[in-house]
């Protein structure tokens, strides 16, 4: 997925870093900031226990996905709704599922009704995020994944494999610029492609792993390991704004929305790492309370703290140090930010070893 601060072109930086500075007896790699959960997928594939987290809902999903699973899905009740499954081998089933779902007939739910042209046309606003034919099977998609888990046809695992393949997959299709902050007038070429729901990848690994749906802050009192891995946001831009559609998909849950681009209400995820007057407080908790080995903290010279601010914050828990990379920017800020001269910024990778 096209995420605002993805470390997908930074896995060896992170992963050189990392190794130069850790002892080998870590094993657990704690991405509390997780994302898209590619960095805990990384580092899950290398066989490290990982514990996930983020605020947002859709990225729970993600991971619970991602990470959280480690063996592979059966679908053995859900043969009762579709017999032919039985006849698949076991590690086909996921693909099998996907295309059934693919193929229901749409339906107009609440995606529709909301977020495409035929659905809002006779509203005060119309919004375009999706073509007609895809905001439908979106939601006949959705709304057959939550039957089946209340019918308990599909596992808690199966699940979250599904709603991650759907997230993942509807997220190519939408009809935006790269965030849901705001649609774009006509149909862009990727969003007049049909939808079809590609299973996401399932990452086998005999660790147990854990995934949280929290506040970093609440969070990390609760918790231990070995290496702490921190990539808050770097700026005010609130990741509940800019991926709202993306998190009413996950919840479905008929949520009040408003305004031009439909948004839903997020007060309760708001995050202090997006202000200037209160990121420097949390951040300080957050180092303060870690019970880990080592911190790892992601951040680019363009952040909200500077590199002062985070160099005396963390050395409050030991020997200090950082690795840095140039980096190319981010699609979005190129087209919203304007003012941003440069294509290219220093990205950190700013380390503690607690005493
Ligand atoms: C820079 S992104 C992480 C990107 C991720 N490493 C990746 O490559 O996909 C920052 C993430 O922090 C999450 N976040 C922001 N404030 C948070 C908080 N207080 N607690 C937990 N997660 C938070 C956002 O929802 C967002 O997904």
């Amino acid at each position: 997925m096209n995420y605002i601060g993805s470390k997908l072109s930074l896995f060896e930086f992170l992963e050189n870093s990392i190794n130069k500075v850790v002892d080998k007896n870590c094993d657990t790699f704690c991405d509390l900031f997780a994302g898209t959960g590619i960095v805990g997928s990384y580092f899950k594939k290398k066989g490290y226990k990982i514990v996930a987290n983020d605020i947002q809902y859709y990225s729970f999903v993600l991971n619970r996905h991602y990470i959280g699973n480690h063996k592979e899905l059966t679908f053995v009740k859900l043969s009762k709704e579709i017999p032919k499954l039985k006849k698949n081998k076991i590690e086909n089933r996921k693909n099998f599922v996907c295309d059934y779902l693919s193929n229901l007939k749409g339906k107009k739910g609440f995606v529709y009704k909301n977020y495409c042209l035929g659905g809002t046309k006779n509203q005060k606003i119309q919004r375009q995020y999706f073509s007609d034919i895809n905001a439908t099977r979106c939601d006949a998609i959705r709304q057959k994944i939550e039957k089946w888990k209340k019918e308990k046809l599909i596992n808690n695992n199966e699940f979250y494999f599904l709603l991650a393949s759907l997230i993942e997959s509807i997220d190519k299709r939408a009809n935006t610029a790269s965030v849901y902050g705001a649609f774009l007038k006509r149909l862009k070429k990727s969003a007049q492609k049909s939808f079809v729901l590609r299973p996401a990848e399932l990452i086998i690994n005999d660790q147990k792993h854990k995934v949280y749906n929290q506040d970093i802050n609440a969070l990390a009192k609760k918790i231990k390991g070995d290496i702490l891995y921190l990539d808050p946001p770097y700026n005010h831009r609130q990741y509940a704004t800019n991926y709202h559609l993306l998190e009413t998909i996950a919840r479905y849950d008929n949520p009040k929305i408003h305004g031009k681009t439909g948004l839903r209400e997020y007060q309760n995820q708001k995050s202090f790492y997006c202000s200037r007057t209160q990121v420097k407080k949390a951040f300080k908790d957050l180092v303060l309370q870690a019970k880990m080995k080592y911190i790892f903290l992601s951040y680019n010279n363009e952040g909200l703290m500077t590199l002062d601010d985070i160099k005396e914050i963390m050395s409050l828990r030991g020997k200090y140090g950082n690795f840095k990379k140039e980096y190319n920017r981010f699609k979005a800020d190129k087209l919203e930010n304007r003012s941003y001269k440069a294509n290219k910024t220093v990205e950190y990778l700013h380390y503690v070893v607690c005493g």
